[in-house]
């Protein structure tokens, strides 16, 4: 039994909700396809944690994986998905190969229904995904992430029925300055710095924001079938 599993939580808002969860006391274990990541993360969070925080190596996209992973765990109370892996999936459509597509949605929407199908009968409390402000805000230049990201909205609905009383929900970052950026080869200072002036909350969010938001849907009982809009207001401009 592990209090919340992380899956995506290698890095970045999943790397930051690990350890808003450990300094909670709670145990986490975190899963991720790199076993690099994975012992960065180790190596980062169990000097503090001990114990209470595991890792295990699973690519989400893989059936085989996500049922090994809820074999292994036995049962869990909450779990976090903040997995996805978007590359070459930006650009115009005309540009973007199926396979790179295809890619997008086997991760973030078909691994998000796969954990939902395995958490049957073995998640106890929560379910939370994690979406996108492009679902919202689509620029033409990311049309597959933001039909994936559009898509979670309805699965979570779907399993929060299925799953009851498991509560499923979804938050949806806005623009969060995350090592995700750094590999998407563009100049993110001057992005941040164009966006920041112009979002209601006149800052980019940070991972501890998201951290701070997954904490409040897995606290709060009543949270269900909904989306969480942690985004400094991006939607209003
Ligand atoms: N940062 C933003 O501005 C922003 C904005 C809107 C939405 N989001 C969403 O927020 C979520 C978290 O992103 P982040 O910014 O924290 O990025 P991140 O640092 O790149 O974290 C994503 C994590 O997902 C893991 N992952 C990728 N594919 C996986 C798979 N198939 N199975 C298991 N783990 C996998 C990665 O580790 P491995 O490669 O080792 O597997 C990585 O640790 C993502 O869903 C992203 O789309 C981010």
């Amino acid at each position: 039994m592990t209090d919340a599993l992380i899956i995506g939580g290698g890095s970045g808002m999943g790397l930051a909700l690990a350890r808003t969860l450990l300094a909670e006391q709670m145990d986490v274990t975190i899963a991720g396809r790199s076993a690099d990541r994975l012992a960065a993360a180790r190596a980062e969070l169990a000097p503090a944690a001990g114990g209470r925080v595991r890792t295990v190596r699973a690519d989400i996209g893989r059936e085989e994986d996500v049922a090994e992973l809820f074999d292994h765990l036995g049962s869990v109370e909450h779990v976090v998905v903040t997995a996805a892996d978007v590359t070459g999936a930006y650009g115009r459509s005309a540009d973007i190969s199926a396979s790179a597509a295809r890619s997008v949605l086997d991760v973030k929407l078909l691994g998000a229904w796969l954990v939902g199908k395995y958490a049957a009968g073995r998640v106890t409390g929560s379910l939370t995904y994690t979406s996108g402000i492009n679902a919202y805000r689509p620029n033409g230049s990311n049309t597959i992430v933001a039909a994936a990201n559009g898509a979670l909205a309805s699965l979570a609905s779907g399993l929060a029925l299925e799953l009851a009383p498991v509560r499923v929900n979804v938050v949806s970052p806005g623009w969060v300055d995350t090592p995700v950026w750094d590999r998407l080869g563009m100049d993110k200072r001057a992005a941040f710095a164009d966006l920041a002036g112009r979002l209601p909350a006149r800052r980019i969010g940070t991972a501890d924001d998201m951290a701070q938001a997954f904490l409040s849907v897995l606290r709060n009982g009543f949270v269900n079938g909904t989306v969480l809009h942690v985004d400094g207001g991006h939607r209003l401009v």
